[in-house]
């Protein structure tokens, strides 16, 4: 009588034990590293493609003397005399083949921002190559499997070389994607201006890694201040959105017009969504579909990340009529449903600022560490990974991973399913991010803050995919 009596007693505290045994134990076995059930097959993108042609450009890196906002003598650096540097357009499948010169009075290296390149190709000083020397040549050799809006940078001192104007843009357009009667780049970007027009070089101040970054007092669009973009009415075009921008962040609105957006960081969406408001971070790319309407019109597009709003650019509407192009909205064709609600998290990346005494230069930091002190982690490729970043600074952190992308999947413990993926997220102050991540390309890739103040005060690691 009296063991049965202590079996009943114990029995909730027994089927506790079970419980819990049966949930980890599925749970490691659905969502562990070893899980099969989110495939690397059912990414929107892939490493298997026939090869088309070899497209060869030449590019050069020099001081230049460029038109912007009223001055017609701004001294600065940029890519084949012009800023935004060319618009490599190519088609998925081709090698890209860029022989580049550093004619700047310092070291350099081009980074392809989201694209997947092979690793050695990735523009990483020290990690992936040696820094190109000023008068030194290098070429750039890559295949492209991803279609979409890509752009390229130094990765030397980016603060200082971005800012002053080197940054360009890679297209890779898809056959099986429909023609728009236009297909535009606009690249975003702010400058410091000082009061005689020229470029304030304060580069990476105190103050800048402190806050988010160096915000300018000029903002660009396509290196022109507001300008304004002639659409015909019932014309159907493809905005191309670019944020190269060291530190600013744009939440455009679009106002009356009707906009639909169909591609993040490169990569076409599950689900095309209503980009207003949509936070573009630094390194971020957002493809917008904008149908014109039928009337006269001006429509001001603006910025309103902060308290202040910002009048970014225009798209006027011409006296001109065509007929709205009639097809579905670009979406890939397939998404990995990374919907888990209990899940490993198996890499963290704590952020932060500081923490150095007054006297000695601020750093920003990953884990505790600042770049280039690190801790390699690692990932494993083809296995569904969870990567958390969480932020305890009263800082934004657009954290970007080269060569890979991933999927926002929580933020501060609460689900998240953002019907697309990318390769930079902006995390709030004290914010938690968690990513879902199916790694595909092998080597050592550098995950960094895209304030360019924060990665050159050191918030940047390397991670090893293997
Ligand atoms: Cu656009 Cu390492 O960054
Ligand atoms: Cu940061």
């Amino acid at each position: 009588m009296k063991k049965h009596y202590l079996i009943i007693l114990l029995l909730p505290f027994l089927a506790f034990v079970a419980g819990n045994f049966f949930t980890r134990f599925s749970f490691n076995k659905s969502f562990s590293k070893n899980n099969v059930a989110i495939k690397a097959a059912d990414l929107p993108y892939n490493n298997s493609i026939e090869t088309n042609s070899v497209k060869e450009f030449d590019l050069q890196a020099a001081p230049s003397t460029i038109e912007l906002n009223g001055n017609e003598k701004f001294e600065t650096w940029a890519y084949n005399n012009q800023v935004p540097g060319p618009e490599f357009r190519v088609q998925k499948g081709d090698t890209v083949k860029i022989n580049f010169t550093n004619n700047l009075p310092q070291e350099t290296t081009i980074h392809f921002h989201g694209i997947r390149v092979s690793n050695e190709m990735d523009g990483v000083p020290d990690v992936t190559q040696n820094p190109i020397k000023p008068g030194d040549t290098f070429t750039y050799e890559f295949v492209v499997y991803d279609a979409g809006t890509f752009w390229y940078h130094p990765h030397v001192r980016g603060n200082e070389q971005v800012e002053r104007g080197l940054y360009g843009t890679l297209i890779v357009e898809d056959p099986n994607e429909p023609l728009y009667s236009q297909d535009k780049i606009i690249v975003l970007d702010d400058w410091r201006i000082q009061s005689d027009g020229s470029l304030n070089e304060n580069f990476n101040s105190r103050h800048d890694i402190g806050h988010d970054g160096r915000w300018g007092n000029v903002i660009t669009a396509n290196g022109q201040v507001q300008p304004s973009f002639i659409l015909k009415q019932n014309e159907r075009v493809r905005y191309r959105l670019v944020n190269t921008s060291n530190a600013r962040v744009y939440s455009l609105y679009f106002g009356e017009l009707d906009v639909k957006a169909i591609a993040v960081d490169g990569i076409l969406v599950r689900e095309p969504f209503n980009p207003n408001g949509f936070d573009l971070a630094p390194g971020n790319r957002i493809d917008i579909d904008i149908k014109a309407p039928n009337k006269t019109d001006i429509f001001t597009i603006k910025d309103k990340f902060t308290t202040s709003t910002n009048n970014v650019f225009s798209i006027q509407i011409s006296e001109e009529k065509t007929e709205m192009q009639n097809f579905e909205y670009p979406r890939a064709e397939k998404y990995p449903d990374m919907n888990v609600s209990n899940y490993i998290v198996d890499q963290e990346y704590a952020l932060d600022q500081g923490g150095m005494s007054m006297m000695h230069n601020l750093r920003a930091t990953i884990n505790s560490q600042s770049y280039p002190d690190y801790k390699k982690t690692s990932l494993e490729s083809d296995m569904f990974q969870v990567i958390r970043f969480s932020n305890s600074s009263a800082r934004l952190h657009p954290m970007h991973l080269h060569g890979q992308f991933f999927k926002v999947i929580a933020k501060d413990g609460k689900q998240v399913d953002e019907p697309f993926m990318r390769d930079t997220v902006l995390v709030d102050r004290y914010e938690t991010v968690d990513v879902g991540i199916i790694p595909i390309d092998e080597g050592d890739w550098a995950l960094h803050c895209h304030i360019l103040e924060h990665a050159e005060a050191g918030m940047m690691t390397i991670v090893e995919v293997d």
